[in-house]
């Protein structure tokens, strides 16, 4: 059961997911996000969020959301292609 409400959360973007693809896309000029582990991708996200990263755009971007936010989305790109 466990695994098919996580299955299902994974199909479905959590809210803010579809933005990340307008400037990670492939050929955008920016590095590519998709299907990299979620772990590494919650901790980059954190880590602009918290200011321990110097950033142009994702700081201010991952501070409008909340650390459960970032969990959510980071699993969701982990799995796309
Ligand atoms: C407005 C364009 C823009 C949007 C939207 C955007 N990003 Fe970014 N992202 C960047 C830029 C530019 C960088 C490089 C750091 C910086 O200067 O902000 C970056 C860096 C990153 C990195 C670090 C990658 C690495 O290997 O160093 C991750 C992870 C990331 N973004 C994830 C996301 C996710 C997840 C979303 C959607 C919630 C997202 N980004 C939305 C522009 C964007």
């Amino acid at each position: 059961m466990r695994g098919v409400v996580l299955a299902a959360l994974l199909l479905l973007p959590p809210p803010g997911a579809t933005n990340c693809s307008g400037c990670h896309a492939a050929g955008s000029g920016n590095v590519a996000i998709n299907g990299r582990d979620a772990g590494e991708l919650a901790g980059l996200m954190n880590s602009y969020r918290s200011g321990a990263l110097a950033s142009t755009a994702m700081g201010r971007l991952m501070k409008g959301l909340l650390p459960a936010d970032i969990d959510a989305i980071a699993a969701w790109v982990s799995v796309q292609k």
